[in-house]
């Protein structure tokens, strides 16, 4: 029997314990569970990547009746022939979230073609007081990695209701914007896409900040690689990045890079990676800036964000992050 013990504590701690042998189907002893808010595209390509990549057993959760378990039995049939054991379950009650060390929140309605991730505002602010509502009840101490749109002030919100010290909230943007930014530079040299690093900061939206000077192909700057006017041209792509697949899909936005880039940040909490990535995180006087959620270089590990990275940016790097900062802060402003 598998014995759930919800001591929320956060991810470091066990969750779940064996008690006995005989009715475990898997004999697996402790078993990090994660929720995942939101059964869309996003939300079941980051249950599939949770899945075959063994990190967890994953609880899909959505407001839609059928949805998220039918998408669970799915995954869950496709373990056998992909390699995994993983639990995957879903439900319309976030009761089934209890236990969770984190919480992946992508719930929230996607753009359409011309609208800017600012024009779901309204909708997903809605959207995500109801699902914090349901996490407070039940997995009051589970990190939150936000990725509903718009990111920043998404996950702002989340921090705001969840009650949380800021370490153990944040959003995923800049893994994802970095992602982009090295398939283009790949792309455009034909090297190969694993020997590329990108640094995008800033918020996730046309004010993103993608920053050469810290980009590298197997650790050399793509400054002394590509000519100033391809590296605008590709940094332009990747800030457009989104707004190009929205356009190319006509109904819905992107989620296979999407979920890769949650479930890159899930991974580094689950397994305590201590990865430097870029993430939306709680400023208070970083870069100049406070009381905002905004793209910088931080520490995940098990203890959610556990250092933010003050890089020493040159004069228009850091006025463009400021500037990006502004933009949520503006609309943090207005919904206060
Ligand atoms: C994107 O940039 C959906 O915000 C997401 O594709």
């Amino acid at each position: 029997m598998i014995l759930k013990i919800d001591v929320e504590q956060g991810a470091s701690s066990p969750f779940f314990v064996a008690a006995g042998f005989g009715g475990s189907e898997r004999g697996t002893d402790m078993q990090k569970k994660v929720t995942v808010v939101g059964a869309g595209n996003v939300g079941a390509a980051c249950a599939q990547y949770l899945a075959e990549g063994n990190l967890s057993d994953v609880v899909l959760i959505d407001v839609i009746e059928g949805l998220p378990q039918g998408k669970a039995l799915d995954l869950t049939q496709a373990g056998p022939i992909r390699g995994y054991d993983a639990k995957v379950t879903g439900s319309n009650d976030y009761a089934a979230a209890a236990g969770s060390s984190l919480v992946i929140i992508t719930a929230g309605i996607a753009r359409k073609p011309g609208m800017s991730r600012e024009d779901l505002l309204n909708t997903n602010i809605q959207i995500m007081d109801a699902v914090m509502a349901g996490i407070k009840a039940h997995c009051p101490n589970a990190m939150l990695l936000v990725v509903s749109n718009p990111l920043d002030v998404m996950t702002y919100r989340a921090w705001k209701k969840s009650g949380l010290p800021p370490h153990m909230v944040f959003g995923q943007a800049g893994v994802l914007d970095s992602t982009r930014f090295r398939t283009f530079v790949a792309m455009e040299l034909g090297c190969a896409m694993t020997e590329t690093q990108a640094m995008v900061l800033g918020g996730h939206g046309d004010s993103m900040v993608p920053l050469p000077r810290y980009t590298t192909v197997s650790g050399i700057p793509i400054t002394e690689l590509l000519s100033k006017e391809r590296i605008e041209a590709i940094a332009q792509r990747t800030r457009d990045g989104g707004a190009e697949i929205v356009r190319l899909l006509k109904s819905g936005s992107a989620y296979y890079a999407p979920a890769a880039s949650t479930v890159a940040m899930a991974d580094a909490i689950l397994n305590d990676r201590k990865t430097i990535l870029a993430a939306s995180a709680y400023l208070s006087g970083q870069y100049g800036l406070k009381d905002v959620y905004i793209g910088v270089p931080v520490t995940l590990g098990a203890g959610g964000v556990e250092k933010i990275h003050e890089l020493k940016l040159d004069k228009p790097e850091l006025e463009a992050l400021q500037k990006s900062a502004s933009v949520y802060k503006e609309i943090i402003a207005s919904l206060s």
